[in-house]
């Protein structure tokens, strides 16, 4: 009885200007001819067949979703009337998990736009995590990844002893939970070696979740019994949309993560990365022999470690400069400098760089 809900409406601003509103990172082809989403949704397979795959995202891209995921029964894919963030999302997706699998239904709630190569070892996580999920109560799961840098975009969980699971997977006791840090707390935490990053990957069964909304979140219990409500009398298309932009903008780490108590970590057995801005795509696709990585055409003089993302109908050619991410599309195009690709959100806040 195991569901997944991709969670696809994020922006992947940092991904500018490959990502505009229109095309977000999870409709991007960044690491070879598949969308971020098709690679999400193929990694599950066969743990939970596309019939179970629920994708929550904007309305404005559920009509590309349901052309890039022909295999996922087009009433899975449910459009937001307006960006909530995730809290919002994962209670509007428990209720229509709840409505089809029962309170009992795992749901593995995934992030649309990770690399994650070793899809078996995910699995295997995913499905020993499903395994306590389902057996304890109460209990919330998620997969804590070994922080290597003081990140702050990340949520950090503080790990205690090992839980007695009798799964492959090893279960760490989450004692707390800190999202996205700020620069000092996050030093502080990697020096201390006992807290991992937040996949934002998370495993639980309907009703801990509810109990969890009731306690911390009391505003997403209410989101989570109206959409229930809805569903049941067939409502959903016409009462959702004035229904769910009443609710406020919250993550789910804030809304319950870092207030949850009774959380198990699960160790990640596997490479994975949120593939958060341009230089990260170094870590999964080849360079040629100076250092340049480039998709579309490109030439290049005397140049080293570009990052180049263009089209196949028109040439990008530069000479004698290094480190630069150089991104051109049909109506924008970005220079900059490969250690301050982080800056792209400042960018946006310019008026008129906005798609
Ligand atoms: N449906 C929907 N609606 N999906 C959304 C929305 C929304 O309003 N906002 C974001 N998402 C989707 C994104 O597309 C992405 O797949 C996922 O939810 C996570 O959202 P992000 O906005 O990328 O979150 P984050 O990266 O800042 O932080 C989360 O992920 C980190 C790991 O990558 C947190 O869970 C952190 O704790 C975690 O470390
Ligand atoms: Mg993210």
């Amino acid at each position: 009885n195991i569901y997944a809900v991709i969670m696809a409406g994020g922006r992947g601003e940092r991904f500018w200007p490959r990502s505009r509103n229109a095309r977000p990172k999870q409709l991007q082809k960044l690491l070879g001819d598949r969308t971020m989403l098709e690679m999400t949704a193929s990694r599950l397979q066969p743990l939970v067949p596309p019939e179970r795959i629920l994708v929550v995202t904007n309305r404005d891209y559920a009509g590309q979703i349901r052309s890039v995921l022909p295999e996922v029964p087009p009433e899975n894919i449910i459009g937001e009337p307006a960006a909530r963030d995730t809290g919002p999302c994962v209670a509007l997706a428990a209720a229509l998990v709840a409505a089809r699998g029962g309170a009992d239904a795992v749901m593995l709630t995934l992030p649309a736009d990770h690399a994650i190569e070793q899809a078996g070892q995910l699995r295997a996580v995913l499905k020993d995590a499903a395994e306590l999920a389902a057996t304890r109560p109460g209990w919330l799961f998620t997969i804590g990844v070994n922080p290597t840098e003081p990140a702050t975009g990340y949520g950090y969980i503080h790990c205690g002893g090992a839980l007695e699971t009798g799964t492959g997977t090893r279960f760490f006791r989450g004692l707390g939970f800190k999202e996205k840090p700020d620069a000092a707390t996050a030093e502080r935490f990697l020096a201390a070696g006992c807290y991992r990053w937040n996949s934002g990957m998370f495993i639980w069964q309907v009703r801990s979740l509810m109990q969890a909304f009731e306690r911390y979140a009391p505003q997403l219990a209410g989101l989570f019994r109206d959409v229930l409500e809805m569903e049941r009398r067939n409502a959903l298309e016409t009462e959702l949309p004035e229904r769910f932009v009443k609710e406020p903008r919250i993550s789910i780490d804030y809304a319950v993560m870092e207030k949850a108590e009774n959380v198990g970590v699960a160790e990640c057995r596997f490479d994975w990365d949120d593939l958060g801005s341009w230089p990260a795509l170094r870590n999964h696709l080849k360079p040629d022999s100076d250092g340049n990585l480039a998709d579309g055409l490109f030439a290049g003089v005397d140049c080293r470690n570009l990052i180049v993302s263009g089209r196949p109908s028109h040439l990008v050619a530069a000479i004698g400069v290094e480190d630069l991410v150089i991104v051109e599309t049909e109506d924008a195009t970005l220079v900059c400098r490969a250690d301050q690709a982080q800056r792209i959100k400042e960018l946006l806040k310019l008026a008129d760089s906005r798609p």
